[in-house]
């Protein structure tokens, strides 16, 4: 497993990480058992995963924490407390300080550890920015005193922030330590918005979205490039109608579609963590393994900027 530096957190972490949330929670989002997700968790540190990532609200804290049981000194642990107080359509009504120290504690019975290695708060929305940082950090910082916490982090609300509002002025800011961002090859415009900014000030960066929703299947992400024609952001004469995407997987280039979609993000410039998220022991050692490949060719990713390199709009959630 190849490992890198989360920014000046300084931690040594695997280049994949383990996502508990998304659409498959370790499975749990398909019904699969506690032990099959249990079992998904101790795969992955078999496999050489060093970062795992649930939260609060995913439901797979206590999986997490079942799993870890005797191996926590293998696992850098990331976790979050919701910024928002209610539903998450009522977007002003926002946690106060108390609320996230209840929150944190929360995870920490949950997950059964002392310390949570990275706390962030999840689904910020540019216009909750100011919050996070005048009201709930100076209390992040308090729970960093007193041992709770190691370093802090934010989440962008991708798929209402597609265009990422908030996240570089996070990352020029730089009060939070880690900042978990949305990329993968359709929507690239991280690459130029957020990641130099990020990898200037020391940021550590985790990738969420690279797989996901249309982008799981090659039949699926073609109707969305069709889409994105209908809408005018992808130009019909960067690709060949046929098969939009056939080149992702010609000879030399990847075994598979999501190897492809998976090799575009862990090597995007400045990106510490690609998070990986499955229910399946199979497509979570294929997803390790590709990971852990090189680049893809350059030209493969020059056509995919000439294809993709204008879309703002997608967060590929369905
Ligand atoms: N704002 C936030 O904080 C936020 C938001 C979103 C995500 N996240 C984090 O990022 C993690 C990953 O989320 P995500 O959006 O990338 O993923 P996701 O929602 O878990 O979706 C991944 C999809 O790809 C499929 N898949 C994975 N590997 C595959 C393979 N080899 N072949 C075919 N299909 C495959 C999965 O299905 P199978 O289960 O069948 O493999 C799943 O449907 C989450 O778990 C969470 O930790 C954070």
């Amino acid at each position: 497993m190849q490992t890198t530096t989360l920014g000046r957190t300084g931690l040594t972490v695997s280049v994949a990480g383990l996502g508990c949330g998304g659409w498959s929670k370790l499975g749990q989002g398909q019904g699969k058992s506690i032990a099959h997700s249990v079992d998904i968790v101790r795969t992955a540190l078999d496999s050489g995963v060093t970062f795992i990532d649930t939260a609060a609200g995913y439901g797979t804290e206590e999986i997490v924490g079942e799993a870890i049981r005797g191996r926590r000194d293998e696992v850098v642990i990331s976790t979050k407390v919701p910024i928002y107080a209610g539903a998450f359509s009522d977007i002003d009504n926002v946690i106060d300080a108390d609320a996230l120290e209840r929150g944190v504690d929360g995870c920490l019975a949950r997950l059964g550890v002392d310390c949570i290695d990275i706390l962030h708060l999840h689904a910020v929305l540019p216009s909750q920015y100011d919050h996070a940082c005048t009201e709930l950090l100076p209390r992040l910082t308090r729970l960093q005193e007193k041992g709770k916490i190691r370093f802090t982090g934010l989440t962008e609300r991708f798929n209402d922030d597609t265009a990422h509002r908030m996240a570089p002025r996070a990352a020029a800011d730089g009060y939070f330590d880690v900042l978990m961002i949305g990329l993968n090859f359709v929507n690239q415009t991280a690459l130029t918005s957020v990641l130099p900014i990020t990898s200037a000030n020391g940021i550590g960066t985790l990738c969420m979205f690279a797989v996901r929703g249309p982008l799981a299947r090659q039949d699926t992400a073609e109707a969305l490039v069709r889409k994105l024609v209908a809408t005018r952001e992808i130009d019909p004469s960067t690709f060949d109608d046929d098969a939009p995407l056939a080149f992702l997987t010609a000879p030399g280039v990847a075994a598979s579609f999501t190897e492809a979609a998976y090799r575009f993000c862990r090597h995007a410039p400045g990106m510490d963590v690609t998070i990986t998220g499955t229910g399946s022991r199979e497509h979570l050692l294929e997803n390790v393994a590709s990971l852990n490949m090189p680049p893809l060719p350059r030209q493969v990713l020059d056509r995919l900027g000439a294809i993709f390199g204008a879309v703002t709009s997608e967060s590929t959630e369905v």
